[in-house]
């Protein structure tokens, strides 16, 4: 089997759950070199036990992405450590769901620091070293909720979207000096986020989980959820040279949702 990504060094926000998880579990397959951060320590290092072949390759890190120091300490002491990085994943992000009239303000401000302002500090800080360096792949997440609306998103929604038209511009900014960026907007993905968000929607309009569960379901026209390695896959294309011409574009991984 040929080994596409040995001894890359990949940079990967969002690693201790769901599409990070397996993203990371992935890479590891692929011979990566990967630093793996998140806020939440415990899972990043059931994260850690599950890369069964390669835990010498790869680094834990705990970093909130809202926080620009820690941000900025990740990305310097990779460059310490091995003078580059050759993808970086922007994928840290959380859903808040509801009425926009009863929206929290804090919930709003959560959405925005971690989906937006988290995407941001995460390139912000790379991107000198990407300048110098003048190759690499940079990937974020976006959402099918960047290209549709979604009933009681509105806030997730923005926010997505957000994160689409910076990952377009900063392929722009980048193009010259060889560096590409693109983004993956998965449609309902079998992870926490997605169980949470059913269960809140669940609960709001007083609907059983099944229920919400199938509506979702129903929404591609594959008729199912993707499974989070389903989404890993599309994310390594994008990493590798495999994906050498792609640059400034999107790819969704929705199961058709967003073609009806
Ligand atoms: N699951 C889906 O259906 C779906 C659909 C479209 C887009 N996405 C996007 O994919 C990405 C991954 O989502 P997922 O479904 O794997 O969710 P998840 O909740 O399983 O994982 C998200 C990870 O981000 C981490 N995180 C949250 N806030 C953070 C912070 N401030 N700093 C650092 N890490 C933080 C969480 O701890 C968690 O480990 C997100 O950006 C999400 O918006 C998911």
């Amino acid at each position: 089997m040929k080994i596409r990504l040995k001894d890359k060094i990949v940079v990967l926000t969002g690693a201790a759950s769901g599409i990070g998880r397996s993203t990371a579990i992935l890479f590891a397959k692929e011979g990566a070199i990967q630093i793996l951060s998140d806020i939440d320590e415990v899972g990043l290092k059931e994260t850690l036990e599950m890369i069964e072949n390669s835990k010498d390759k790869t680094s834990i890190m705990k970093v909130d992405v809202r926080n620009p120091e820690e941000v900025k300490n990740m990305i310097d002491s990779t460059i310490e450590k091995y003078g580059r990085i050759d993808v970086l994943i922007v994928n840290a992000g959380v859903v808040r769901v509801g009425p926009v009239e009863t929206f929290p303000d804090e919930d709003y401000d959560l959405l925005i620091d971690v989906n937006l302002k988290g995407t941001h500090h995460t390139c912000k800080f790379a991107v000198p070293y990407f300048k110098k360096q003048k190759f690499g792949s940079i990937i974020t997440l976006a959402s099918v909720a960047a290209h549709i609306g979604q009933t009681a998103h509105a806030n997730y929604c923005s926010t997505k979207a957000g994160v689409l038209g910076y990952t377009r511009a900063l392929a722009l900014d980048l193009a010259p000096y060889n560096i590409r960026v693109n983004s993956v907007s998965p449609g309902a993905t079998d992870t926490p986020m997605l169980q949470s968000d059913v269960a809140k929607q669940a609960k709001d309009r007083g609907i059983t989980y099944k229920e919400v569960k199938k509506e979702f379901e129903s929404e591609g026209v594959l008729g199912r959820w993707a499974t989070p390695e389903e989404i890993a896959t599309g994310i390594l294309f994008l990493a590798t040279e495999e994906s050498s011409y792609i640059t400034g574009a999107d790819l969704r991984i929705d199961g058709g949702w967003t073609t009806q």
